[in-house]
């Protein structure tokens, strides 16, 4: 690297001041990037940026603890390996990029390098799910950006595509497939017939699970991305303790065949819309749900994701791909770094609205819904049902039951016209306490738009 790196006029003048430094960039010089986790993301990280030597961009620091055990051949000599983040923080470099992960200390590095006059590219949901809006204010104080792309979706632009190219439409509604891991065990399901406990060790297996799979089948980890693609499109602080989680884990080999004949399949659905109201309340959860076979969405396969976002004028976009991996997650960590060199006036993430906060939130749809039970059969039990669900108002559609259950466990499936799921919630409590269950039935919302 023989250019100049952009030196910031900003950072001499405050270091007499005594405020902070304001790093802007300036056009035609390089910007330097130090780098913080040097693990499956930050190895493609370094591996793209130092194929770009003649790119605005150039690493100069890669930080990681034990930093002899990480360090690769083939990166350039002029790169500075430490296991010190204060000297990668006191440095001069222009933009951070974190990739270690978790609460802390990535959050204190983010909010010194932000201090210090440094923009920061992350791929951080668990931060900034938690203290998204808390730090954007703060890069905002400071005149630096605070980019996020790869926090969702991994190499999906679902973040730049939806607050860059869809900043001219009003999004209500924000939704999609954003864990691979599920996604891949409930197409395994679909495919081979298996029960949810034969997919999950086979994702285990193949290392498409963790270990411990819990935040995946819970949601948890789907509901931080929602968290970030709310405040991100619908723009709407929200957090994750507000949004329900359904796992996936309740669903059985038999929903996929009854899904089936309803033309139907299942995913994690994480989805997250303005009311229609006033716009001021928030409905939002990440649940297992029935969606047609012929959408989009149901040809999300293994471990891809797709987002979709719906606005009142360009209506419904489509954002799709790898969710995770190195590479392709590296490819949204290095995007945000063009987009940060490419801004040489004020910055422009910083220069977006901030989030309001909505007026309440909650986690029920109105929509159509599957219920599945499985039950001690007896004469009357569909009328018991429908008496309880009418004193709720809410009317059965269809009743479906395939033939060659045992009758000590008789499953079947009711469909149930559009009912607001909190209603139907309460009536499932009244439903539960019937003599007949031999399991707890399931029940399912159907996104057939
Ligand atoms: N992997 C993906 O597909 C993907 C996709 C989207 C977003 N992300 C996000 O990207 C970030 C990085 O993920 P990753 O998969 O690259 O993780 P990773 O492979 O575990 O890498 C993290 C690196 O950071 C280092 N590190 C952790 N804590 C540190 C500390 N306190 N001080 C210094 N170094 C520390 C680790 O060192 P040790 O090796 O010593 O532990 C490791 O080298 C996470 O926020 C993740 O959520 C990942």
């Amino acid at each position: 690297v023989t250019e100049p790196v952009a030196q910031s006029r900003a950072s001499k003048s405050s270091s007499r001041s005594g405020t902070a430094p304001k790093r802007r960039p300036q056009p035609g010089k390089k910007l330097k990037v130090g780098l913080i986790g040097f693990g499956t993301v930050g190895r493609s990280v370094a591996k793209l940026l130092t194929r770009d030597t003649h790119g605005r961009l150039v690493l100069t620091h890669i930080c990681n603890r034990n930093i002899e055990s990480k360090r690769v051949a083939g990166l350039p000599a002029h790169i500075k390996w430490t296991d010190s983040a204060d000297e990668l923080l006191s440095s001069d470099v222009d933009i951070l990029v974190e990739l270690i992960g978790g609460l802390e200390p990535a959050g204190e590095w983010i909010r010194r390098a932000l201090r210090a006059g440094k923009s920061v590219v992350t791929a951080n949901k668990l931060l900034i799910s938690e203290c998204g809006p808390e730090l954007v204010k703060l890069a905002r104080k400071m005149g630096q950006r605070i980019e996020f792309g790869a926090s969702v979706g991994g190499g999906i632009p679902a973040i730049i595509g939806i607050q860059e190219g869809l900043a001219g439409d009003r999004l209500y509604k924000i939704s999609g497939i954003l864990n691979g891991t599920c996604n891949y065990i409930l197409t395994k399901m679909e495919a081979n017939g298996t029960s949810f406990a034969v997919a999950l060790k086979e994702a285990q297996e193949l290392g498409y699970a963790e270990a411990d799979p819990t935040s995946d089948v819970e949601g948890f980890d789907s509901r931080a991305k929602l968290v970030i693609l709310t405040q991100a499109g619908l723009r709407m602080q929200v957090r994750s303790d507000q949004i329900a989680c359904r796992p996936i884990s309740s669903i059985e080999a038999v929903d996929f065949v009854y899904a089936r004949e309803l033309n139907c399949t299942i995913r994690q659905i994480s989805s997250a819309q303005r009311d229609n109201g006033d716009g001021t309340r928030l409905v939002a959860a990440v649940q297992p749900a029935l969606i047609p076979l012929a959408s989009l969405i149901a040809h999300v396969q293994g471990s891809e994701n797709l987002v979709t976002a719906t606005g009142e004028f360009a209506g419904r976009m489509v954002f799709s791909g790898f969710g995770a991996g190195g590479d392709p997650t590296a490819v949204a960590v290095v995007s945000d770094l063009h987009s940060i060199a490419r801004s040489a006036g004020p910055p422009a993430a910083v220069l977006r609205a901030i989030a309001e906060i909505p007026a309440s939130v909650g986690g029920e749809f109105t929509v159509p819904h599957y219920v599945r039970f499985v039950v001690n059969d007896r004469p009357g039990i569909i009328a018991e049902l429908a008496t309880v669900l009418s004193r709720y108002g809410i009317s059965i559609n269809a009743v479906l039951q395939k033939p060659g259950f045992p009758q000590s466990s008789l499953s079947f499936v009711m469909t149930l016209e559009p009912c607001d799921s909190s209603v139907l919630n309460r009536g499932l409590e009244e439903i539960a306490r019937l003599d007949f269950h031999v399991r707890k039935p399931l029940c399912l919302p159907m996104f057939l738009e």
